[in-house]
C-alpha cells in the first residue's frame, strides 16, 4: 500500500486513505469509474486563484506537499477530489498531472483555466472544452515532421475523453446560461501571445480555438497515463495587442466560472 508521508489533515474529518499505484491500471480504472466506484476526480489549474475557489469548497481537507506543490484532497459536490495549482507553463502542468496520477491514482482528469481567442466568433467571457490538444510551439520540422509532431507519437492531438466533454459543455450550460460555448482544439506553448501575428500562425497552422500554456502538456500525460481528461478554458482575452490588459481584468470573472463549472461536473459525476 503506498503511502502518503506528506499528507496532514486540514480539519473538517476524516477521509479514506489513498488507494494504491497498482489501482491506476488503465482498464480497472476505466471499469471501476464507469461503474461510479473508487472514483476520484483530479482537478488542476495553472493559478492560485483558479484553484482557491474550489478549495474553499471542498469538505473533510487534507493537504499533502510533494515536488513544492500542494495537493488538496477533499470532497466537491459529493464526488471524490484531488486539487492542485500546477503553476504556469507546460512542464509545471505535467509535472503535476504525472504527481496526481502516481500518487493519487484518479479516474478523471479536469484542468481548468483561462485562454486567448484565436477565432473571431469566441469572446471574452465565452468557455472552450477542448477536443483535443496541440503544443503550439514543438518544432521538429528539420526532419520532416509537421508543426506540433512529437516524434514517436501516433497523434498530433490528444484527445479528450467524450464524456467529459459532454458533461462540461451540460455544466457550463446549466451554471452559466448566458455564456457561449465553444468545443474546439486547445493550443498550448510557453509563451503568452499578444500578437496580431503569433495569433494568426497558430490559428491558422493548428485550427485552434484558443490559446494558453499548460492544456496539451496535462493532455500529453493524460494520453501516456490512459485516463480521461478534459482541459476547460474560459477566454480572457483575444491573444493580440490588447491582451496585456484585457487579461488582468478577466482573471476573477474567469476563475468563478470555471469553479463553478467544474463544480457542477462534480455533482453530476457524484450523481451518476
Ligand atoms: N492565457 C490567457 N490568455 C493567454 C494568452 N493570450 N496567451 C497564452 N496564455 C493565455
Amino acid at each position: 500500500m503506498a503511502k502518503h508521508p506528506g499528507m496532514r489533515p486540514l480539519g473538517g474529518g476524516g477521509i479514506a486513505s489513498p488507494r494504491p499505484e497498482a489501482m491506476a491500471r488503465p482498464f480497472l480504472r476505466a471499469l471501476r469509474a464507469k461503474r461510479g466506484r473508487d472514483m476520484k476526480i483530479a482537478i488542476i489549474g495553472a493559478m492560485e486563484p483558479e484553484v482557491e475557489l474550489l478549495r474553499e469548497r471542498l469538505q473533510y481537507v487534507r493537504v499533502g506537499t510533494y515536488g513544492r506543490r500542494d495537493y488538496y484532497e477533499g470532497m466537491l459536490e459529493g464526488a471524490p477530489v484531488v486539487l492542485a495549482a500546477c503553476g504556469i507553463g507546460k512542464v509545471s502542468a505535467a509535472v503535476c498531472a504525472q504527481t496526481l496520477i502516481d500518487r493519487f491514482a484518479p479516474t478523471h482528469l479536469i484542468f481548468t483555466g483561462i485562454a486567448g481567442s484565436l477565432d473571431a466568433r469566441i469572446d471574452i467571457g465565452d468557455m472552450v472544452v477542448s477536443t483535443d490538444c496541440v503544443q503550439h510551439d514543438f518544432n521538429v520540422g528539420e526532419f520532416g515532421y509537421p508543426n506540433g509532431q512529437i516524434p514517436g507519437y501516433d497523434t498530433l492531438g490528444f484527445e479528450a475523453d467524450a464524456g467529459l466533454r459532454k458533461l462540461a459543455v451540460e455544466a457550463t450550460r446549466a451554471v452559466s446560461p448566458d455564456i457561449s460555448v465553444f468545443e474546439g482544439r486547445v493550443a498550448s506553448g510557453d509563451q503568452f501571445v499578444s500578437s496580431s501575428a503569433q495569433k494568426e500562425f497558430i490559428a491558422t497552422t493548428f485550427s485552434a480555438l484558443c490559446c494558453e500554456m499548460e492544456g496539451a502538456a496535462v493532455a500529453q500525460v493524460a494520453y501516456l497515463n490512459e485516463l480521461p481528461f478534459v482541459v476547460l478554458r474560459a477566454i480572457s482575452d483575444k491573444a493580440d495587442g490588447l491582451a496585456g490588459v484585457d487579461y488582468p481584468n478577466f482573471e476573477v470573472i474567469a476563475s468563478h466560472q470555471g469553479a463553478d463549472v467544474v463544480s457542477e461536473m462534480c455533482r453530476r459525476l457524484a450523481a451518476g
